[in-house]
């Protein structure tokens, strides 16, 4: 298989990116608001970011929305959060059905509301046959807490013998985990200025290419997400790929 090449551009589109949506707060902070306005603009920004990305004909989107550690940040913060993504995710069973867009969750579902955890069943079992793109949000999402939950379940099964003789290869490995028959991502972005990957798709991340922008993610438009395809373009991929 080979890459998508842009309509727009003639360059090749990653075929799985993946977005740490960063720098919401300062953001804000630098226009005198309260960060609560950083995530409203960076969550309605993502609405519009999820269609143009999925117009230019990438077939697969992960953003990194809420880490396992950002339970830390104060009550109000998180309640403020918790909310945005309830309200977001259920604007999102519409355009997911209108675009024809499938719909998963990363990250450990049983410890957000349990309201959430009933709108993300309905929107993955009602998005699950549409074949367009698929759009992956990690909701209290670590990388290791990711690798910890696939072994504990890898154990249990070799512990029932339900695993091949031998050696437990990547690719069983892989199927624990919550990305399972998703491939890796081509393409990770952040925004906002920092250079790490603050426990994201520790394991897929292996042969990513990764594109890092001051931009915060209110603000990061369509020539941005131009210019990291740009750059991707200049990579000279040696592992990983389609
Ligand atoms: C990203 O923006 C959104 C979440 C992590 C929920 P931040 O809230 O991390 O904003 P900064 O990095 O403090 O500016
Ligand atoms: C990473 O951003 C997590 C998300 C974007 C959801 P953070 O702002 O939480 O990461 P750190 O604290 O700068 O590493
Ligand atoms: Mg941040």
């Amino acid at each position: 298989m080979d890459y998508v090449l842009d309509q727009k551009t003639g360059l090749k589109l990653p075929n799985h990116l993946a977005i740490i949506l960063d720098g919401n707060g300062r953001w804000a902070k630098a226009k005198g608001r309260p960060r609560s306005y950083g995530h409203l603009i960076g969550c309605s920004n993502l609405e519009k970011m999820c269609n143009i990305i999925g117009d230019r004909g990438i077939r697969y989107l992960t953003v990194y929305a809420f880490s396992t550690e950002n339970w830390k940040r104060s009550a109000e913060e998180v309640g403020f959060l918790m909310n945005l993504f309830r309200q977001y995710l259920k604007r999102l069973l519409r355009s997911a059905r209108k675009r024809n867009m499938r719909i998963r969750l990363i990250g450990d579902r049983t410890g957000l509301p349990s309201d959430i955890q009933e709108i993300i069943r309905i929107l993955e079992s009602e998005t699950a046959s549409n074949d367009s793109m698929v759009f992956q949000i990690a909701l209290n999402y670590g990388g290791r807490d990711e690798i910890e939950r696939a072994v504990t379940r890898l154990a249990e099964d070799a512990r029932l013998g339900k695993l091949p003789e031998g050696r437990i290869t990547s690719e069983i490995f892989s199927s624990y985990l919550d990305t399972d028959g998703i491939p890796d991502p081509d393409l990770l972005i952040r925004t906002s200025g920092e250079l790490r990957i603050s426990n994201f798709l520790l394991w897929q991340l292996a042969y990513t290419e990764f594109y890092f922008t001051e931009v915060p993610w209110p603000a990061f438009s369509e020539e941005d997400l131009d210019r990291a395809v740009e750059a991707f373009n200049g990579r000279d991929r040696r592992y990983g790929g389609v």
